[in-house]
């Protein structure tokens, strides 16, 4: 019988065998953080698996052999649901975990770091990250923000114990930390919707800042911004993974509380154009539709309960109060006829329409072919390269 130490090496050995096939290779600094901060010294007693689409506990000292495969495979691990908070009519979601081995080393490759270098991260978690990084930079050269009170102290007492002393700060990481500013690298394993300006503020030219990227579309893609002497930011998105919002940014829309009302008399019309078209079927399509509309979220209806209508997508800002929304309807037959509603001061299916429209005149663009320039007034998307003299019209 192997003992745990024996069969947490084996596993270790798999994940960085995994790790360095999925990234094609690992430089040996990052491997030398993989040994110094393992990952399962990170992970609290209670995790939680998602076993057939639904979230279950996983205890490490009644299910030690399921807790350590959990702690080496190479995907994330939920270590907290609900903010904190006991499950409850909303069911059980997680709010924070660690992040999937792959795509911590490809953000932290993205990152090219180099010795001396200072570095704030948002969103601390489990401190695996951190541990990872004050592995590679030292400890007094990493800074971590958790918005989560008891995530920010856990993290803290483990790391200590762990040998690793980044700062771990209780936060809202919208705010930066201005405390060790300027810094070398921003890194956020949050994703967002706006990026915070106070990172760009914290930065100093050429400082690079990376994030997940959300929008109410299509939550998707990881953007890597570098910051400009003239207090812009500007960068590419590169085609890899979704990440939990940032809380701060979250937008908890339900359609009949907020917006639909029996008295709303919406305009009526045809499309051709098929609603999975921009919603399912095609992720590029999904994520350049998703950028341009910017703050317009959907959802699907698969029995809207009305003679006609077999499927249903609604379509709504995340702004309730602009009151806006929109259906379209599949009436079960026809593939390039589907009947469509709009309500409210923006024609939120015409904005769609027009908005896949770009992206086929664009040619079908992927993710990577997109951008975003952020100033102090907002950001804006790009395709291919930023445009020269951003304004304030053009920025959303
Ligand atoms: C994917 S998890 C972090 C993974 C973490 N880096 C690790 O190694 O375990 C995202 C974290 O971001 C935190 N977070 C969300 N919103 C935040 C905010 N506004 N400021 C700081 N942290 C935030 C969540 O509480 C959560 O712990």
């Amino acid at each position: 019988m192997r003992g745990t130490r024996e069969k947490a090496e084996v596993a270790k050995q798999s994940l960085l065998r995994a790790i360095k096939g999925d990234l094609g290779s690992l430089a040996p600094e990052w491997e030398r953080a993989f040994v110094a901060a393992p990952r399962h010294r990170f992970l609290p007693s209670l995790i939680w698996l998602d076993v057939k689409d639904r979230w279950v506990p996983c205890v490490r000292e009644k299910e030690p052999g399921r807790w350590l495969e959990a702690a080496y495979a190479n995907s994330p691990v939920v270590t907290q649901v609900n903010d904190g908070r006991p499950p409850g009519a909303d069911g059980v979601w997680p709010s924070s975990s660690a992040s999937a081995p792959s795509i911590v080393f490809r953000m932290l490759e993205m990152l090219d770091i180099h010795d001396g270098m200072r570095l704030l991260e948002i969103g601390t978690g489990s401190g695996w990250n951190a541990g990872l990084l004050a592995a590679r930079l030292g400890g007094d050269r990493v800074t971590s923000v958790e918005v989560d009170r008891a995530l920010a102290e856990r993290a803290r007492d483990v790391l200590a114990e762990n040998g690793h002393g980044p700062l771990v700060v209780f936060a809202d990481g919208a705010e930066g930390y201005s405390g060790r500013a300027p810094y070398d690298r921003i890194v956020s394993t949050c994703s967002v919707r706006r990026v915070p300006y106070a990172w760009v503020e914290q930065s100093r030219p050429g400082t690079v800042v990376l994030t997940p990227w959300d929008n109410p579309w299509f939550c998707y893609g990881l953007l890597r911004l570098v910051v400009a002497e003239d207090g812009t930011a500007s960068g590419r998105f590169a085609p890899h993974s979704a990440f939990m919002l940032m809380r701060g940014q979250r937008s908890d829309i339900r359609l009949f509380r907020d917006l639909v009302r029996d008295e709303h008399r919406p305009d009526e019309s045809f499309t051709g154009l098929s609603p999975w078209k921009v919603t399912t079927s095609d992720r590029s399509a999904r994520f350049g539709v998703g950028l341009w509309l910017g703050d317009v979220w959907h959802a699907w209806d698969e029995d809207p309960e009305e003679n006609g209508a077999e499927a249903r997508l609604w379509l709504a800002t995340t702004d309730a109060s602009s009151g806006s929304w929109a259906a379209v309807d599949w009436d079960g037959k026809q593939k390039d006829r589907f009947r469509v509603r709009q309500y409210g001061p923006r024609r939120l299916w015409d904005e769609t329409e027009a908005a896949y429209q770009r992206w086929r005149a664009a040619g079908d663009p992927g993710p990577e072919r997109f951008g975003l320039t952020v100033t102090r007034d907002g950001q804006v998307p790009w395709i291919d390269r930023p445009p020269t003299g951003i304004g304030r019209a053009t920025l959303v």
